[in-house]
């Protein structure tokens, strides 16, 4: 098939371009660097040794996104484009509302006029709210603390009705827990901007000296050591879960959490990074983060169910393959 992978040269998106070029489909990229480097996806195609077609492009911009269905026959899309900086949607919610509900209408507006039916969109489980473990896809969905999150909600909404009203339309809702690792080549991973807002490049950051002692955000939740309980899915698994959702797209709106279906809580992962890369990581405990849940783990049976898809990396191997990034990468 040739997808379109909307945000294709951002850490998911990057990820998700080898395993589909892997997997034989041709690869369109549209994405705007506003979080990401083009060298991305000269990695991409050296890991691959396949090619990429990439267009630098904002993905909220009608004409400029109308300009690449006509270049190419698409078959579906993987609409990663999107900011998700938690704490940022907070003190930016314009850019983090218009960015995200803009950029799912004008490409899910083209795809209709293209007659390009599948479709699949990056959620989170953070539109679980703060429900009960495990969270199951046919959960009511609670509030969640931010803008981001509830862009999620509403893109989600949005993508829901537009299936009710064009029955021909497939669209899948991924729902990602914690994505972390990278690939195994250690050409592409997770680099985010400034400090990290979250764990895993944190902790990776305190093991290589850039950061001097990782903060971990309360040890009085009820979870099995006081400290959060995440799961921790690697992004190689990930990246064919969507690869498996556009394979086994029908025709509606299919929910699906990617997730391990396990638990790990903070101190956990600290360990586990310790003793998979014999490296110490100093932390100190310190207040709850605002906004921050005990617990959010995946009940991973409906994507094994219908997609055959389970993800097969230990948290082990997650922190193998987020430090051999680290460890290589240069800014
Ligand atoms: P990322 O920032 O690495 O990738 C997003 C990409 O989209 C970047 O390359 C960025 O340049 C691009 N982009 C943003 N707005 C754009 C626009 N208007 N036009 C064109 N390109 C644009 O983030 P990621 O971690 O790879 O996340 C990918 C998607 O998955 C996002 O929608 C994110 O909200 C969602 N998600 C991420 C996580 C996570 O923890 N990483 C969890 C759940 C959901
Ligand atoms: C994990 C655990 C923290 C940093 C976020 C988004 C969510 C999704 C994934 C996009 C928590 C603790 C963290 C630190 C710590 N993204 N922690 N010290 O909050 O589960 O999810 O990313 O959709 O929407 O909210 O991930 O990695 O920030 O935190 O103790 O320096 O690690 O308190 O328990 P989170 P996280």
């Amino acid at each position: 098939m040739n997808i379109l992978v909307t945000g294709g040269a951002g850490y998911i998106g990057s990820h998700t371009c080898v395993a589909l070029l892997e997997a034989g489909h041709s690869v369109i990229v549209a994405d705007n660097l506003c979080n990401s480097k083009a060298d991305t996806l000269d990695k991409v195609k050296r890991i691959t040794n396949k090619e990429i077609t990439f267009y630098e492009i904002d993905v909220t911009d009608e004409a400029a996104v109308d300009r690449v269905f006509s270049n190419h026959h698409l078959d579906g899309v993987i609409h990663f484009a999107g900011l998700k900086a938690v704490g940022e949607s907070v003190e930016k919610p314009i850019a983090y509302y218009y960015n995200n509900i803009v950029s799912t209408l004008v490409v899910v507006k083209i795809c209709q006029e293209y007659n390009v039916k599948r479709f699949v969109f990056s959620s989170s489980a953070t539109v679980y709210g703060d429900n009960t473990v495990p969270f199951v896809e046919t959960m009511n969905l609670l509030p969640t603390t931010n803008p981001y999150g509830e862009t999620k909600a509403i893109g989600e909404r949005i993508l829901t009705d537009i299936a009710k009203a064009n029955p021909a339309f497939s669209i899948s809702l991924l729902r990602y827990f914690n994505p972390v690792g990278a690939h195994e080549s250690g050409l592409i991973g997770e680099a985010p901007n400034g400090i990290p807002n979250n764990l895993m490049p944190y902790i990776s950051q305190v093991a290589k000296g850039k950061l001097k002692k990782l903060r971990v955000f309360g040890n009085d939740y009820s979870t099995v050591d006081g400290t959060g309980v995440r799961d921790f899915i690697h992004v190689v698994d990930l990246a064919e879960g969507h690869v498996a959702a556009l394979d086994n797209i029908t025709e509606g709106v299919h929910i699906y959490n990617l997730g391990t279906g396990q638990g790990t809580s903070v101190i956990e992962l600290v360990k586990a990074f310790e003793e998979a890369n014999g490296i110490e990581v100093p932390y100190e405990i310190v207040d709850r983060r605002p906004g921050d849940i005990a617990s959010c783990y995946a009940d991973a049976s409906k994507a094994k169910r219908e997609l055959g898809w389970t993800a097969k990396h230990d948290v082990k191997s997650m922190c193998r393959d987020s430090w051999r990034f680290e460890k290589n990468y240069k800014e």
